[in-house]
């Protein structure tokens, strides 16, 4: 695997800074009472600044000084099992575009403002930093159903995670984090939330291309981390 870990930053256009700006903006609307404290802490420690396209270098300086965690440079959706490799290894990987202005609300495929502003807050949280890369080790290992199992998991947590903070539901997964429909759609009552529970998310199917029905909810990041550890163990994928 040959990764860029050394960054150049692209010279973007007044157009795409905007679109950072405005769709940071429009998150920091929607996200007091409604993402995760952990989040919170994560985005102050990182300080994305709101005027500009971050750089690269610096957010996973700041990652790396608070965690250990570091990010790589991807052109787009890396092969599943690369993916977990990186993850194993906490290497995050992020593009480095930004999705074009017609797509403000909603992008197919990740681009920059997903995977920076969406993942990597919660790298700075020890316990779900610990989870993550778990989930990178049995991931890399899965095959066939396990790998399909992990996949769920993935989904259901990592993109789509809701938490309790103090008795509330509140949001971590980077799917939402980083959609403004998402954001107010998965805490309204149409959406069905489940208590958090590994047997029944392995076996639950999800759907990419519509806003998720039905969410799971974890108790803490420190929950998350150990019934991923015990299905790890269970599965003989962790050790
Ligand atoms: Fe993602």
């Amino acid at each position: 695997m040959a990764y860029e870990t050394v960054f150049s930053y692209p010279n973007y256009t007044a157009e795409e800074h905007e679109t950072w700006r405005l769709l940071f903006k429009k998150q920091m609307e929607l996200l007091p009472n409604r993402a995760c404290q952990e989040y919170m802490d994560g985005l102050s420690k990182l300080s994305f600044g709101t005027n500009e396209i971050p750089k690269l270098a610096d957010i996973s300086e700041r990652l790396k000084k608070a965690t250990g965690w570091q990010l790589v440079r991807v052109e787009g959706l890396v092969p599943e099992k690369e993916f977990f490799e990186l993850l194993a290894h906490k290497l995050f990987p992020s593009t480095d575009f930004i999705r074009k202005r017609e797509d403000l609300t909603y992008t197919p495929a990740p681009d920059m403002f997903h995977d920076l502003f969406g993942h990597t807050s919660l790298l700075t949280n020890e316990e779900f930093g610990d989870f993550f890369q778990a989930i990178g080790q049995a991931g890399a290992r899965a095959e066939g159903e396990l790998l399909k199992e992990i996949q769920r998991l993935y989904w259901f947590t990592v993109e789509f995670g809701l938490i309790k903070n103090k008795g509330q539901k509140r949001i971590y997964g980077s799917g939402i984090l980083s959609s403004p429909r998402e954001v107010v759609y998965c805490l309204s009552d149409k959406v069905i939330k489940h208590e958090f529970n590994v047997e029944k998310i392995t076996h639950q199917d999800y759907d990419i291309w519509h806003m998720q029905e039905e969410l799971f909810v974890i108790d803490s990041f420190e929950q998350l981390k150990t019934e991923f550890i015990n299905f790890g163990k269970r599965t003989q994928l962790l050790v």
